[in-house]
């Protein structure tokens, strides 16, 4: 609407005869905002990544980077950073949706975001998580959600949480042409029947069940699974044992990459802090702060200032008030 107003008044403005000043020159806003001009070169000069490099990455040891995104801005900062693959997590749902939990989530919500997130993305892998209730029910479902999410959602993989009770539906979406990242370990959208966020593979049944349920999504034909809240050694053995990359998550560095949620990492969600979390940055503090400043100056009428405010030559400006003063 701003931008359609603005547009108006430089018509309207053309019309009287007067020069239209521009608002702003294309990248002036991203140039006065961003303290980042070398990630925009990484961005700019980075090929896409493709299945192929990933494994390619795999088969050299090169830790492979994954980080969700949720929306248009967190994936261009992911991509401009060069993170490998963008997840559209269903973290979604809690940090990004408030929602008390991820299983809350719609697939239509989910289909939202994802599409905004490849607007967004250039480079990066994308990767969009299957909503819970989305996949389980039959594998006709999984395989109509699945398309969903590549064709209306553009994502190029989809992630589904869970192990061996899974094989024949991951292999069914492979076989529909659609590469799956599997998801083991702590699976949150089944955290009400693990009893809880809790740490797994902590004794000898539950990793050796990691183990089976790692032997089953490979044979079932995942590109790669995450590992999530495991101890580091239990999911070192894991990652040697299978052929396929391990992406860790509160999984330790033995994984063959490592994702976080970005909203996590930042700083900008504090309902709780996983002991797995690094905070990179601090944005609720620095975000809220400069929030803050900005509410100050405008009770206090400090902003706007001259230099946010647009001029009109005095001789101009007397044949304005005229005419404006002739209106009734
Ligand atoms: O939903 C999500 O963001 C995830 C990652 C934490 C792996 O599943």
């Amino acid at each position: 609407m701003a931008l359609l107003r603005a547009a108006a008044g430089r018509m309207r403005a053309r019309a009287l005869g007067a020069a239209a000043e521009p608002m702003f020159e294309l990248g002036d806003r991203c140039r006065q905002y961003s303290s980042y001009p070398a990630a925009e070169s990484t961005a700019a000069t980075r090929p896409k990544v493709t299945l192929t490099d990933i494994r390619k990455m795999y088969r050299k040891k090169e830790p492979i980077s994954v980080l969700t995104a949720h929306d248009y801005p967190s994936a261009l900062m992911a991509d401009r950073a060069g993170v490998d693959i963008t997840l559209v997590g269903d973290s979604l749902a809690m940090v990004a949706l408030g929602y008390e939990d991820t299983n809350q989530l719609s697939l239509d919500e989910m289909l939202y975001h994802c599409r905004a997130v490849q607007r967004g993305n250039k480079s990066a892998f994308l990767v969009g998580d299957m909503p819970f209730g989305t996949y389980e029910t039959s594998v006709r479902d999984a395989i109509a959600s699945s398309v969903r999410l590549i064709g209306e959602g553009r994502m190029e993989a989809v992630k589904l949480e869970g192990g061996r009770e899974m094989s024949e539906t991951i292999r069914a979406i492979t076989r529909a042409g659609i590469p799956v990242l599997g998801h083991i370990g702590l699976t949150p959208q089944r955290q009400a029947s693990l009893g809880g966020f809790r740490v797994q593979g902590k004794t000898v049944k539950s990793a050796t069940e990691l183990l089976d349920n790692a032997y089953a999504l490979q044979d079932a034909g995942v590109f790669g699974m995450v590992i999530e809240a495991v101890p580091e050694e239990v999911a070192r053995i894991v990652t040697e044992r299978i052929s396929v990359p391990t992406i860790g998550i509160g999984a330790g560095a033995g994984c063959s990459g490592q994702v976080l949620v970005q909203l996590d990492m930042l700083g900008n969600f504090d309902r709780f802090t996983p002991k797995f979390l690094k905070k990179y940055e601090n944005n609720l503090e620095r975000i809220t702060a400069g929030i803050r400043t900005y509410v100050g100056e405008v009770k206090a009428g400090t902003f706007p200032a001259a230099e946010h405010t647009y001029t009109v030559a005095e001789t101009q400006l007397a044949a304005i008030k005229q005419a404006l003063a002739e209106i009734k």
